[in-house]
């Protein structure tokens, strides 16, 4: 399958969906990389491994930028197949949304619903996780619908909350997880492994 990762951070869920598709772990390949910030670590890893870099969305500060018609067309160009959402910090455009139905994924850091929506990324969502007292946090891979965090849970991994956890501390349990989790998922739509149950809900299912 053809693949589009969106990053905006340090891409170390890219990274690790990039190796695992090296090393055959994932049946695709990742055509193109869109990022909102061009010079971020993920951006950079994408430039050193030949890998197209598209920038989106258009602004003040990025007039090279793509809009939204022409993103859905450079990734109809490209073929695509599935759009991976990895510590994208932008909202995604219905028209995307519309145009890659039932083919967006995102890996958000918490267990979802609790702890999500605009406002809930990065350390923000481990002190609020602490801040509220709960026991177990951990990774949500989800379908991407036009709000933030609100598209169909496909899987999720639990870690402990352990008393004296700073949220640099959970945030690290949490994103060595959300790497496994990534792949796992990703490497299930890739064998065309997720199937959508009559009430909509995605269901994951091992290999024959
Ligand atoms: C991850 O915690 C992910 O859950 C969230 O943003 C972070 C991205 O980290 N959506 P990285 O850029 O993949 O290292």
């Amino acid at each position: 399958k053809r693949l589009a990762v969106f990053v905006s951070g340090g891409g170390s869920n890219f990274k690790a969906i990039h190796e695992a598709a090296k090393e055959g772990l994932v049946h695709g390949d990742i055509m193109v990389l869109v990022t909102d910030k061009p010079g971020c670590g993920g951006a950079e890893y994408a430039r050193d491994n030949q890998i197209p870099v598209i920038i989106f969305p258009r602004s003040m500060s990025s007039p090279d930028a793509v809009s939204a018609a022409e993103l859905v067309a450079t990734l109809r160009n490209f073929e695509v197949d599935f759009l991976l959402l990895a510590g994208f910090l932008k909202l995604i455009p219905i028209e995307l949304v519309q145009a890659f139905p039932r083919s967006i994924l995102n890996i958000h850091p918490s267990l979802l619903p609790a702890f999500g929506g605009k406002g809930f990324y990065g350390l923000k969502v481990h002190k609020a996780v602490i801040a509220s007292g709960a026991r177990y946090s951990g990774p949500t891979v989800h379908f991407v619908d036009e709000r933030y965090d609100t598209g169909r849970i496909v899987a999720q991994r639990v870690v402990p909350v352990l008393a004296d956890d700073t949220a640099e501390q959970l945030a690290a349990r949490v994103l060595h997880q959300e790497h496994q989790l990534y792949v796992e998922v990703v490497s299930a739509l890739c064998e065309d492994r997720i199937v959508w149950r009559e009430d909509g809900v995605p269901l994951i299912c091992s290999r024959e």
